[in-house]
């Protein structure tokens, strides 16, 4: 069933678990997902960035995550990540089909991001609609979502106080020293945990870990075996997500892990069975690789048995 970011947010937060937001731009990792949530009696959010939307069309990736939350008994979110173009997330809040948009505003001034935002929140609530804001800014280049290291910083506590009672935004990302793609360190994972306890005891609203992949030794041994080029690859330790969550982290994000597993799918497979060249057959492992990853992030979030 299809239900808002806060309503899964809000219960997860009095329930000291988190909720796995998994990016989805395909037939095959939205089913993939879904069967993890079904497993793992998990709620699950499905979040589509502006690339996913550009690569498959906004209509197109709804039809899919609503026919599938329907067949579902889960609690399903159909989220917008990253949304930075604003009348993109207008389009997302006036289509009906996103219970949940974020608008991220990191790259704007302060005053900019609250007044962007404050709009955005205003739209979105009429319609009954999430909204999670940006502050600070994440670190990391993707397709759509890049930002260097000489623009990215770690978020202000007391901003975030005020930056939460001016928008009455739903759900807050915040900066603490994690980033997107699979490149995030150079040795073990570090987050500035003591910023993230006094983010939390100053604001209200359940906190958004992004970049939480965490780029699990097995998939990446054999991604590289198979010929990917990501031997030092370094993604953030479960030992850490969980203590982000333990302090207030209550949605987290998660794209890398996902598209390392459908590589590692593909590879092998054809490396395997050169012969096939059925996509459905091709593409089978990579979904079940999926299925597994998504089941151990319920289960290290704490959410597995909480949908
Ligand atoms: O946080 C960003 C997501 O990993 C989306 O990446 O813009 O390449 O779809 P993308
Ligand atoms: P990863 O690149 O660590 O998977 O982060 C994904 C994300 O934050 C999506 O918004
Ligand atoms: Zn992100």
């Amino acid at each position: 069933m299809i239900v808002t970011l806060s309503s899964i947010l809000q219960k997860a937060r009095r329930g000291h678990y988190a909720v796995g937001a998994f990016n989805v731009n395909n037939l095959e990792t939205i089913q993939a997902v879904m069967d993890a949530a079904e497993a793992e009696r998990s709620p699950v959010i499905l979040q589509t960035s502006e690339g996913a939307i550009a690569y498959a069309g906004m209509e197109e990736l709804a039809a899919l995550v609503h026919v599938a939350a329907k067949k579902s008994k889960r609690p399903v979110v159909f989220h917008l990540d990253h949304g930075k173009n604003f009348d993109l997330v207008m389009e997302a809040i006036e289509s009906g089909w996103y219970t949940s948009v974020m608008f991220d505003g990191s790259a704007l001034s302060f005053e900019e991001n609250v007044a962007m935002t404050k709009k955005i929140v205003a739209c979105a609530h009429k319609r009954k609609i999430s909204v999670e804001a940006e502050l600070g800014a994440i670190a990391g280049i993707e397709d759509f979502v890049s930002v260097s290291e000489k623009n990215a910083h770690l978020t202000n506590p007391e901003q975030a106080r005020t930056f939460v009672a001016k928008t009455k935004c739903d759900a807050l990302a915040i900066a603490i020293g994690t980033r997107h793609g699979a490149f995030k360190y150079e040795h073990e994972s570090q987050l500035d945990f003591g910023r993230l306890k006094k983010i939390s005891e100053s604001v209200s609203v359940p906190l958004v870990l992004h970049g939480a992949s965490g780029v699990p030794s097995h998939i990446k041994a054999l991604c590289t075996k198979y010929g990917c080029e990501i031997a030092s690859a370094k993604g953030v330790s479960d030992a850490h997500v969980k203590k982000a969550v333990s302090l207030g982290i209550c949605k987290v994000n998660i794209d890398t892990d996902l598209r390392i597993a459908f590589d590692a799918g593909i590879r092998k497979f054809l490396h395997d069975k050169p012969e096939v060249i059925d996509p459905r057959e091709i593409l089978g492992p990579a979904k079940d690789l999926i299925t597994k990853v998504v089941r151990q992030k319920m289960k290290m979030l704490g959410s597995s048995g909480k949908g």
